[in-house]
């Protein structure tokens, strides 16, 4: 085991590219935000995170992508190298053309035909030699998951990707997503308030809830995930009653 700043204990040896947190505390100005945390992830499986506002989960985020190195704490955490992330704001180079922006870092003769590849898996065939600030937010999402993908990560980390998209806008990027996960397989934590996002996309969804995961739940619905089946709705529920949202006959009128 190496000890890393942060206070983070990381395997030596390669591991089977299983993410595995083991007991992982981060303490934020006065208070353990992760308190203990245990959490692992198979290779390929796709984990939502869910949680009240402030519980943590961007914090927990950055420790898996090893954003976090001025944060005190302690635990044990595996992970995969190969790690991409995801975040609410696309974070394009706007000086920089689309396809130059999904290539930048990447090495290899054929880094270019990659890109383009990733490109056109999210629907931006053609579009290689456009700038940033000519796409809409939609748009601008599709390239930083090209961007990701390209990489070809174990890992996708994404902190609340379509947080800032419209409805509709998500709902096409939550197909895409599957798609582009069936294609790839990496192991996925998507970070969401949304619960509706979690149970459509995720193989497990898990509430983060003092510092802990709280709840960890396989999501065992037939697809496709109908909105309107009883097992969907009992799920559902369950998960907005342990985040704190009691719904009353009003609200589902
Ligand atoms: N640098 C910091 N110093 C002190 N507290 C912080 C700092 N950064 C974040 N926090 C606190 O840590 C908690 C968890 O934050 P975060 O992981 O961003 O939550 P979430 O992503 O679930 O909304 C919040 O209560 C936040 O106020
Ligand atoms: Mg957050």
């Amino acid at each position: 085991m190496a000890t890393h700043p942060g206070g983070l204990k990381t395997p030596e040896a390669p591991t089977d590219n299983t993410v595995r947190i083991e007991h992982l505390v981060r303490t934020l100005g006065d208070r353990n935000i992760l308190d203990g945390l245990e959490l692992s992830i198979a290779p390929g499986e796709f984990v939502a995170l869910l949680g009240r506002s402030g519980s943590g989960k961007s914090t927990l985020l950055r420790a898996l992508a090893r954003l976090d190195h001025d944060v005190a704490g302690s635990g044990e955490l595996a992970a995969p190298d190969d790690v991409s992330v995801v975040f609410q704001d696309a974070r394009l180079l706007p000086w920089k053309r689309l396809l130059d922006n999904v290539v930048l870092g990447l090495s290899g003769p054929d880094a270019v035909e990659r890109g383009r590849t990733a490109l056109a898996e999210v629907g931006l065939e053609g579009r290689e030699r456009a700038w940033p600030v000519e796409l809409s937010g939609g748009e601008q999402q599709r390239v930083s998951l090209a961007r990701s993908l390209v990489r070809e990560p174990r890992l996708l980390l994404a902190d609340e990707p379509f947080g800032a998209l419209d409805a509709l806008t998500r709902i096409r990027m939550h197909t895409l997503l599957r798609k582009l996960c069936e294609r790839h397989r990496p192991a996925v934590l998507l970070v969401t308030h949304d619960v509706d996002e979690a149970i459509a996309l995720a193989d497990r969804v898990a509430v983060l809830e003092e510092g802990r995961i709280a709840v960890d739940i396989p999501v065992e619905l037939p697809a496709p995930r109908r909105h309107d089946s009883p097992a969907y709705a009992e799920l559902r529920d369950r998960l907005l009653a342990r985040l704190g949202v009691e719904l009353t006959q009003e609200d589902l009128r």
